[in-house]
Order: C-alpha cells, then sequence, then structure tokens
C-alpha cells in the first residue's frame, strides 16, 4: 500500500491506476464499520483509494477537534489488511494552505438536525469531501448509512454539481448489543455505554411499529424515544429531503442524544411499503 501525503504525489500515483478506482473517505480512528466500506470498495473496484484526515472545518469552536482519536499507524495497518492501493493522509496545511476561503454552501439540507445542532458542520464535510473528489477522481466512492445526513448532503451536491462520481451506500455495522460503531465509542466508560445501547434501541422499537403498520411520524418518533436519554434530535424523515416523509416511505427514523459529554448519532431505515404487499 502506498501512503501519500502531498496531493500532487497521490495524483501522480492514481494516474493511470486501474479503473473503476473506488474511494472510502475517513477521519481515521478506523474500526469494523469503516473496514465494511473498505471491503466492498476492494470487490467491487480495480483500485482502491482511502483517506485519512480528521477535517477541521467540519468540527464547530466547541466541539471535540483536539481530542477526536488519531492512530495512523493502526489506520494504515487496517487498511493495508484489506487490500487498499493507495492512503492518502494530508496534514491540515496541505488541504488547507495559508489563505484558504473557498467552501461549498449545501443550502436547506444543511441547516436542519445534525445542521441545526452542527452549524456549519455539512459545509465543511461537503468542502473536504469536493476537494478529496477532486484529487483522487474515483468512479466510485463509499459511505456509510450510519452518517444519513451527511449521505443525503454528498449525494445532493454530487448531483447538483455534476460531479462524476457514483455514490454507494454501506449499512451501519453495529455492535452484537446493537450500538452503532463510532469512533467516538472509545469516549464512552461502561456506564455510558449502558445507557447510549438505549438510542438504538428505541430505534428498533421504530422499526418494528412501521412493520406493523404504523405511518405517523410523529407517533413513530414518540415509540423510538427512550426515556432518560438526553436526545438533540429524534425524527421520522424523508432520506433526501430530511423534510416530513411520503405517506409509503422510504422513510428513515434519525436520532442524536448526549451521553455524557459524548454525541451520539444513529438512525434506521423504515422501508417503503410494496403496493399490495404492504399493510
Ligand atoms: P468518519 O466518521 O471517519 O466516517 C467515514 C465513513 O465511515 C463515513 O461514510 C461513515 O458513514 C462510515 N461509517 C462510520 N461508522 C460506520 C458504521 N458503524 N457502519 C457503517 N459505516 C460507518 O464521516 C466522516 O468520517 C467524515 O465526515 C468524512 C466523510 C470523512 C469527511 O471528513
Amino acid at each position: 500500500m502506498r501512503i501519500c501525503r502531498s496531493i500532487p504525489e497521490t495524483r501522480v500515483a492514481l494516474a493511470g491506476a486501474p479503473r473503476p478506482v473506488g474511494f472510502v473517505a475517513t477521519m481515521g480512528a478506523l474500526h469494523a464499520g469503516h473496514a465494511a466500506l473498505v471491503e466492498r470498495c476492494r470487490e467491487e473496484c480495480a483500485t482502491v483509494a482511502a483517506s485519512v484526515f480528521v477535517n477541521p472545518t467540519q468540527f464547530g469552536p466547541k466541539e471535540d477537534l483536539d481530542r477526536y482519536p488519531r492512530d495512523l499507524e493502526g489506520d494504515a495497518g487496517l487498511l493495508e489488511s484489506l487490500g487498499t492501493d493507495l492512503l492518502f493522509a494530508p496534514e491540515a496545511g496541505e488541504l488547507y494552505p495559508e489563505g484558504f476561503s473557498t467552501s461549498i454552501e449545501v443550502g436547506p439540507l444543511g441547516t436542519v438536525f445534525e445542521g441545526a445542532s452542527r452549524p456549519g458542520h455539512f459545509s465543511g464535510v461537503a468542502t473536504v469531501v469536493a476537494k478529496l473528489f477532486h484529487i483522487v477522481l474515483p468512479d466510485r466512492a463509499y459511505f456509510g448509512r450510519k452518517d444519513a445526513q451527511q449521505l443525503a448532503v454528498i449525494r445532493k451536491m454530487v448531483r447538483d454539481l455534476d460531479l462524476d462520481c457514483s455514490i454507494e451506500v454501506v449499512e451501519t455495522v453495529r455492535d452484537p448489543d446493537g450500538l452503532a460503531l463510532s469512533s467516538r465509542n472509545v469516549y464512552l466508560d461502561a456506564a455510558q455505554r449502558k445507557r447510549a445501547l438505549g438510542l438504538a434501541r428505541g430505534l428498533r422499537r421504530g422499526a418494528q411499529a412501521w412493520a406493523r403498520g404504523e405511518r405517523d411520524p410523529i407517533t413513530l418518533a414518540k415509540i423510538a424515544r427512550e426515556p432518560g436519554l438526553d436526545y438533540d434530535y429524534l425524527a421520522c424523515v424523508d432520506p433526501d429531503s430530511f423534510r416530513a416523509p411520503g405517506p409509503d416511505g422510504p422513510a428513515l427514523l434519525v436520532a442524536a442524544a448526549r451521553v455524557g459529554t459524548t454525541r451520539l448519532i444513529d438512525n434506521v431505515v423504515l422501508p417503503a411499503t410494496i403496493k399490495g404487499c404492504g399493510p
């Protein structure tokens, strides 16, 4: 596996690489969720490129940029073992040199739910992903369902800006107890982890109600609410617009909650009703 720290080095290394080139963007501290993206990419693409970059522009001033877990050596070892061909791991100054000022504005989708709790977050995500796409020039890029609103933002950016890259989705990887894997789970102590399980448990309850035929978004959100959890938001939304869902789905139950000082997000897909088969 080739490790590149600079943009020109990455461009040269990927010029003429066998196509399709697949790409997995990450902020490192890799776990089995990231690995699932790389594995899918390896199965479907001739060249696998990954990035590890803790992107400062997507963190708010009071967020965990400084304490975000970093382990480039461990990440490189895992990526290599999964058959990654190239790892792009730049320093912040490589992507944001002195005087950098241009950014992507994502519109209303960037200001609700995660965007409301984290102003500027999705502009930071869209900007860095657009930059990474222009450096790697992937044919396909793999993103996790776990960050459902991020996925919607990136899909919309690709459509709106005519980016020539298909966006592939990988379902959320969970620990056996149901907790969605996240680099931030390392912040949780045992008692907090136990409380955090309520997030996924509530969402599962909502999905079961949907499967039994409940279609009212407010009722579904009520059913999914776990008592004692400190929610930022919990709602039933359309997976693309994050506005009110259509009556037959598909929809998403999305939630964010604080457990101690850690903020966790999760979601569950409420599949579309197939006419004549569903409730
Ligand atoms: P990061 O949180 O490292 O996640 C990188 C990718 O891994 C994202 O597509 C995310 O959805 C996916 N992922 C994380 N946990 C997952 C899980 N449990 N199951 C499946 N996929 C999972 O998301 C980012 O980094 C950044 O915002 C980034 C896109 C790299 C831009 O900086």
